[in-house]
Formats: structure tokens, sequence, C-alpha cells
């Protein structure tokens, strides 16, 4: 039922952890769930130089938020926005209906992080006018 993807990233999950001093850190749960993803943010000149995660919940919560974070790995702030779990799913070449929400919880965790850092630094972006 899961793609060999979504194993992959859930076995050898890419950047997890902490990033000490983050730019941005951004955290959602899901109620439904339960579930809570982390996400921290190294930002230089409006570029990603580095992310992390941490996420306490399903494989395909892990799945998604190790693909998005290769996602936006060195882009600016603008194309990480634009990041959309649709995107994450296609990443992981699908996840089961039950699962879409898991890649939900990811899109949101990177917009938590990059509506931080945009706090900190007195930056607006449109992307984010109704993200709270
Ligand atoms: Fe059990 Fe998410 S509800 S892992
Ligand atoms: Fe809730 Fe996966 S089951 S995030």
């Amino acid at each position: 039922m899961y793609t060999e993807k979504v194993m992959d990233h859930f076995m050898n999950p890419r950047n997890v952890g902490e990033i000490d001093n983050a730019s941005g850190v951004g955290q959602v749960g899901n109620a439904k769930c339960g579930d809570i993803m982390k996400i921290y943010l190294d930002v230089k000149d409006g570029i990603i130089e580095d992310v992390k995660f941490k996420t306490f919940g399903c494989g395909s919560a892990i799945a998604s938020s190790s693909v998005a974070t290769e996602m936006i790995k060195g882009k600016t702030l603008e194309e990480a926005l634009k990041l959309t779990n649709r995107q994450v799913v296609s990443a992981l070449d699908g996840l089961p209906a039950p699962k879409i929400h898991c890649s939900v919880l990811a899109e949101q965790a990177i917009k938590s992080a990059i509506l931080d850092y945009a706090q900190k630094n007195g930056l607006q972006f449109d992307e984010l006018k109704d993200f709270n």
C-alpha cells in the first residue's frame, strides 16, 4: 500500500534533527491524529541554506517531511512558499487516501517556519496572508 519512495524516506529520512539558532522555526499539529511536525530553517540572503525536521507522527508524516525538506533546500523563500502538499504526495509517488493529511502537515510546517522567519525580520509574503 506504500510506494517504494515512501518506504525509503520513512526508513532513511533526510534532514532529521534541529538547527541551533535557526532563522525560523515552525510547528504544526494535526488535531485529528495528534501528530506533530517541527521544521527548522537556516536562511541566508533569502535562500534556505539548511532545513531540518522533527516529526512525532506516522510513517507518512515522516516520509512527507523528509521529501519536503529535500524539495525546499537551496530554494528561495518564495519558492518554498509555493510548495503544496500535492507536490509532496507526487514526489512520494502517492500516499494512500487516509494519509493525505500527513502531507498537508509538511506544507503547513514549512509555511509556519517561514512565517516565523518573516515575523522576526519584518517581511511580508502574500502567500502567508491567510496562514497563521
Ligand atoms: Fe497514529 Fe498518526 S495517528 S501515527
Ligand atoms: Fe496524522 Fe500521518 S496519520 S500525520
